[in-house]
C-alpha cells in the first residue's frame, strides 16, 4: 500500500488529495497519513497542506527497486534485492543462485559487515559511502569464458561511471578501477562451474561513491578514492547503479555471443596497465616484465625480463 501511494505521488508533479488518495486505495485517510509519514521516515520529502494534500518534492538515494529504474527489455537488474545490512552480497548471490534465482538478479546491500575483496581482503563498505551490489550471471558459455566475464564487468563499470558522471576512469588487470592513480572500485568475480559449463558465475561490485579523504583506513588511506573526493560533491548512487547495470546488460549480450575480442579491445582502450612495466606477483614468485596485451581467454601477456613471455592468469600486478 505503502509504495502504491509512492508510486501515485511520484506520477503527479502536483499535490494529490488526501481524499483522492483514500478513495483510490479503499482506505482511511488516517492510514494514508500513517503510510506518508513512513515514506518520509524512509527519506521521502513529502510536503503536505491541509486544503490540497500531498507533494512528493525529493526521492531519498536509497538502492532499491522503488528508486533504481531498469529500463524494459533489460535483463541485468530486472530483479533487485536490497538490504539494509547484509555480511556480503555475493555471499547472499551465491546462495539465491544456487537456490536458481534468474539471470541478472542484483543484490545490493547499503552496508557490508563482512564484505570480501579478491585474494582473501577485507572490503569496507560503510553506508551511503558507495555501491556496494553483486550480480548473478547464468551464461551458456564454457568455463574458460570467466576471465573475459571479469573483464566485462570492469568495462561495464568503467563505462557507467563515464555515461553517469562525465568520469572516465582507468583498468587495472584484471579489474580494479583506477581515477588518478588511485583504486576506486574492485571486482570478485566467483565461479560455479562443471567441467564444460558454467553454472552461474557471482559479479561482486564494489565503488567507493561517497567517503572523504578521512574515511578510509590507515592501511588504504593512500590507495583509495571516491567520486566525491574528484569531483567535490555527493554523486547520486541511483543514477550511477542505473548506468552501470544498464552498461553492463550491453556488454554481456556482446559476451553471450561470444565477440570476446571486442570486449578485449575495450577494456583495452581503459587499461593503465598495458604498454607499463609490471611486477608480478604470485604464490611463490615474483616477475618484471613488460605487460604487452591480452590473450584472446583473458590472460595477461607479459615479457618478462628473463626474456621469457608469460600469460598471467590470476595473481597480483604492481604497475
Ligand atoms: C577487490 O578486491 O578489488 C574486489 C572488491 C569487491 C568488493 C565487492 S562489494 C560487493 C561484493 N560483496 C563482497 O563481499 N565483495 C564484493
Amino acid at each position: 500500500m505503502k509504495n502504491l501511494i509512492l508510486e501515485k505521488l511520484k506520477q503527479k508533479k502536483d499535490y494529490t488529495s488526501g481524499e483522492e488518495l483514500s478513495g483510490l486505495f479503499n482506505v482511511s485517510r488516517t492510514a494514508i497519513w500513517k503510510h506518508i509519514n513512513e515514506l518520509r521516515k524512509e527519506g521521502y520529502h513529502i510536503i503536505s497542506s491541509t486544503r490540497k494534500g500531498y507533494q512528493l518534492v525529493d526521492t531519498p538515494d536509497i538502492l532499491d527497486s522503488r528508486e533504481v529504474r531498469i529500463p524494459a527489455g533489460q535483463l541485468i537488474g530486472k530483479e533487485i534485492i536490497h538490504f539494509e545490512e547484509i555480511d556480503s552480497t555475493n555471499n547472499y548471490a551465491k546462495k539465491i543462485a544456487n537456490e536458481g534465482c534468474r539471470d541478472g538478479t542484483v543484490v545490493v546491500s547499503e552496508r557490508q559487515t563482512m564484505a570480501r575483496g579478491r585474494v582473501g581482503r577485507q572490503w569496507e563498505s560503510f553506508t551511503n559511502e558507495g555501491l556496494w551490489f553483486s550480480i548473478v550471471l547464468r551464461p551458456d558459455l564454457e568455463p574458460e569464458y570467466i576471465k573475459i566475464v571479469t573483464l566485462a564487468a570492469a568495462v561495464a563499470v568503467v563505462e557507467g561511471i563515464s555515461e553517469v558522471q562525465g568520469i572516465v576512469c582507468g583498468i587495472k588487470w584484471p579489474n580494479d578501477i583506477i581515477l588518478n592513480g588511485r583504486k576506486l572500485g574492485g571486482i570478485l568475480t566467483e565461479l560455479s562451474a562443471e567441467p564444460e559449463h558454467i553454472n552461474y558465475v557471482v559479479v561482486g561490485i564494489g565503488i567507493n561513491i561517497n567517503q572523504d579523504k578521512n574515511s578510509f583506513n590507515a592501511e588504504i588511506k593512500n590507495k583509495a578514492t571516491s567520486l566525491r573526493i574528484h569531483t567535490g560533491e555527493t554523486v547520486s548512487r541511483v543514477r550511477l547503479l542505473e548506468g552501470i547495470l544498464t552498461g553492463f546488460d550491453r556488454i554481456y549480450s556482446i559476451m553471450l555471443q561470444r565477440r570476446t575480442q571486442e570486449i578485449i579491445d575495450s577494456w583495452s582502450g581503459y587499461s593503465v596497465t598495458l604498454g607499463k612495466e609490471v611486477k608480478i606477483v604470485l604464490k611463490n614468485t615474483e616477475y618484471i616484465g613488460l605487460a604487452q596485451s591480452i590473450a584472446s581467454d583473458g590472460r595477461l601477456i607479459v615479457k618478462c625480463n628473463d626474456g621469457v613471455i608469460r600469460e598471467i592468469a590470476a595473481g597480483e600486478i604492481q604497475v
